[in-house]
């Protein structure tokens, strides 16, 4: 197929657009470059520097839309809603009206588990209440409200996939290694891992007073290389009319002790840990059910593990 991924310069993107690339389809990446790395682009793929409101020039003749561009900092996101609202939901807009302009009627949406908020129960499933506790989870289902009125009106053909906890880096097939990057990292993986490297004297954890086993938070890790794999499957279960929305993570939690350890096992680094207060709007477990997506798509991890994560990440890293 030729499909436009936008948002392919940055960490799932790019990774997505390699695997794309590997089973054959001819790829075409649109990245403003404003979080991505244009060297992150796979090299079998066509790169397009613009931001998604500029998708109608690249759109006539594509089959297939993989949807990642977007604002995605929980924190900002309370500080600037404008910007998430205007980026992630307005973004959007202009891109599914691109689309039907060029008559391209299939996309893939990378949607999130904030979109829940505080989970009632856990495992999490699909027809559980979507309460975004922030707006960078409220613009994400926002978007997702908009692709089924668009399936329902239009005949749209898309599938909203809902991550959970992701990390890890992936090994393409001509053997090169795309990894997390970013300018302000936030996230507890390579925070931690920056700590072995030397890059920072310890990591801060949030919260030691949560309702959990050890008092931190709970959350499902799930290897990037997994989590690309059930796009391609999500491509193929695309039909017209109809929205589908799948979680994806393991089905299983883990504490952010227990990452700790993890990473102080596969690094050998003591990685001196700052007990701090717990950080604004962190559920205490987030846990999916990934049950839908193994019955309909097929889909298995084939990294379950948080081990294997961690490794993945180190062995990826610089040094
Ligand atoms: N954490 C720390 N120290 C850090 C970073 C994180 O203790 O330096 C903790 C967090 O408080 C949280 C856990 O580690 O309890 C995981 O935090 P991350 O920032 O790695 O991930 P989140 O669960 O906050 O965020 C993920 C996605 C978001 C998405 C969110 C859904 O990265 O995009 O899940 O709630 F919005």
């Amino acid at each position: 197929m030729k499909l436009l991924v936008t948002g392919g310069a940055g960490y799932i993107g790019s990774v997505v657009a390699a695997q794309l690339v590997e089973a054959g389809h001819q790829v075409t990446v649109l990245d403003d470059l404003s979080t991505g790395h244009a060297d992150a682009v796979p090299a079998g793929a066509r790169f397009v520097e613009g931001s998604v409101t500029e998708a109608a020039d690249v759109l006539p003749g594509m089959d297939g839309v993989l949807h990642f561009a977007a604002k995605s900092l929980v924190g900002e996101s309370v500080e600037k809603p404008g910007r998430y609202w205007a980026h992630n939901l307005g973004g959007t807009l202009a891109l599914l009206d691109a689309m039907r302009s060029a008559e391209v009627g299939r996309i893939v949406f990378s949607s999130t588990a904030a979109t829940y908020g505080e989970p009632e129960r856990s495992p999490i499933l699909e027809t559980d209440p979507t309460r975004p506790a922030n707006p960078y989870g409220a613009s994400k289902l926002a978007v997702d409200t908009a692709l089924s009125t668009f399936a329902g009106l239009y005949g749209l053909a898309a599938v909203s996939l809902r991550y959970f906890n992701v990390g890890g880096a992936y090994t393409g097939e001509d053997g090169r290694v795309y990894r997390e990057r970013h300018t302000v990292e936030t996230h507890l993986i390579p925070n931690v891992l920056a700590v072995a490297l030397g890059g920072r004297d310890s990591v801060s954890v949030f919260g030691t007073d949560y309702p959990t086993s050890d008092g931190t938070c709970v959350r499902d890790y799930i290897h990037v290389a997994d989590l690309a794999r059930a796009h391609l499957l999500a491509l193929d279960a695309c039909s017209a009319g109809e929205h589908k929305i799948y979680n994806l993570g393991n089905g299983t939690g883990f504490s952010v002790q227990e990452v700790l350890s993890v990473c102080r096992e596969v690094t050998g680094h003591e990685i001196p840990a700052v007990m701090c207060e717990r950080r604004a709007g962190d559920p205490a477990v987030l846990v999916a059910s990934a049950e839908k997506i193994q019955r309909e798509l097929g889909w298995k991890p084939e990294h379950p593990s948080v081990r294997d994560i961690v490794a993945d990440a180190w062995a990826a890293l610089p040094r």
